[in-house]
């Protein structure tokens, strides 16, 4: 990915996503595992990415910071329990295609908030050196839970894959931290 700038590393991100849930919708159903992996991982790897290294900057640093992300924390949560939930229910529960257009709706919601309301800010209260470095850790979150298979590492891949939804948070979480070099 070429982005090199934050922000927007993050709004591709935000169209990824989109692009993600119209795959799943139209996924047959011997590829609707595959193609829910791939929206868990982005999922996954987006809203950890933000709440390790973007809102906790925004929250700091825009007018009104603590309540703009106390709002997207609330709907990233949201999000992550429908997310838990479906994982645990299955592709083949019947509600799946019902509760996929609910996480959709939410989801896209709160990407359109997420730019609306934190991003525009961002943008003006960053320098670009600050903004390079955060999409240089946000791409470094992307590495740990690569997003797209790749010819020939199909059985690497579906190892990556493998985990619920919190736990692979979990991993990019610790990833990103590691890669900061916090103690745990
Ligand atoms: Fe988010
Ligand atoms: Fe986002």
């Amino acid at each position: 990915m070429e982005e090199n700038d934050v922000i927007d590393l993050l709004i591709h991100q935000h169209n990824m996503i989109k692009d993600l849930f119209d795959e799943v919708e139209r996924a047959s159903m011997s590829e609707r595992p595959e193609a829910f992996r791939r929206l868990v991982r982005m999922l996954a790897v987006h809203e950890t990415a933000e709440e390790e290294i973007v809102h906790p900057y925004a929250r700091r640093k825009l007018e009104g910071g603590k309540e703009i992300v106390d709002d997207r924390l609330t709907e990233e949560n949201e999000a992550k329990q429908m997310l838990e939930h479906m994982d645990e229910s299955g592709v083949n529960d019947p509600e799946f295609m019902s509760n996929l257009a609910h996480l959709r709706t939410s989801v896209l919601a709160h990407a359109q908030n997420e730019e609306r309301y934190e991003f525009a800010q961002l943008r003006e209260h960053t320098s670009e050196a600050e903004r390079r470095t955060m999409a240089a850790a946000v791409k470094a979150a992307e590495a740990i839970a690569p997003t797209h298979p790749h010819p020939g590492v199909e059985s690497a891949t579906k190892n990556v894959l493998l985990g619920t939804p919190a736990a692979i948070m979990d991993r990019v979480r610790d990833g990103i931290r590691r890669a900061r070099g916090d103690k745990s």
